[in-house]
């Protein structure tokens, strides 16, 4: 089945342990936790403190996205904050095979994450190594943005060299997911979709999420 990860950018953060409790009693699967610098993104928003304060909050994994430049500089202090998945921007880092180690040698899930103008060539040398590849559906910095169609076909290409290689990694789409675009990424062969605004905007968030696994 597929998993549903809401991001909490778009919770209200006046209250966010009580957002985090709402979404995990609606069905959610994942955490998202955006993590935005002002560099690689043209946005901030939080760091390894907030991740601190929402790990004794719920028991579900916490999704880390890291759009931050050279993460290298941050990773041990989300991992020591709590961190189950921490996904890194190829477009981020110069020695993606060294920050994918580093990673890893904390215990935590390691996760690559492509822009949608960047190919999967991208990142095919380290596939191998990997818990998790996320594939943009929007230009990252911002919640509430439209699907870019175009992106699909790299949801494709990774499905089928998951298959073909037998590898491991989980496919997830972050952006302009919601009931009208969440069928077509699964059946393009992802199996985590994030939501923010489709679940956050919500007063309802178990039918939110409902809806959108319906429509998946
Ligand atoms: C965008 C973030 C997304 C964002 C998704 O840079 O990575 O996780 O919160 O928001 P929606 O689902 O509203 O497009
Ligand atoms: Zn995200």
């Amino acid at each position: 089945m597929v998993k549903l990860a809401p991001s909490i950018l778009s919770a209200d953060f006046s209250k966010l342990g009580e957002e985090v409790r709402d979404v995990e009693k609606a069905g959610a699967d994942y955490i998202h936790i955006d993590v935005m610098d002002g560099h690689f993104v043209p946005n901030i928003t939080m760091g390894p403190i907030v991740v601190g304060a929402v790990r004794p909050v719920t028991t579900l994994p916490l999704d880390v996205h890291l759009m931050v430049e050279e993460p290298d500089r941050f990773i041990e202090s989300f991992a020591k904050a709590g961190a189950d998945i921490l996904s890194v921007h190829v477009e981020a880092t110069k020695h993606l095979h060294r920050t994918i180690q580093l990673i890893k040698s904390y215990g935590v899930k390691a996760g690559v994450v492509l822009n949608p103008h960047t190919p999967v060539d991208a990142v095919k040398q380290v596939l191998q190594d990997l818990d998790l590849v996320l594939v943009m559906t929007v230009n990252p910095g911002f919640g509430g943005q439209s699907f870019i169609e175009s992106t699909l076909p790299k949801i494709k290409e990774l499905h089928r060299m998951k298959e073909i290689n037998g590898f491991s990694y989980e496919i997830e789409v972050d952006g302009g997911v919601n009931d009208q675009t969440a069928r077509q990424c699964v059946e393009a062969g992802a199996n985590v979709l994030v939501a923010g605004s489709a679940i956050f905007d919500k007063t309802d968030r178990a039918a939110a999420i409902k809806l959108i696994r319906s429509n998946s």
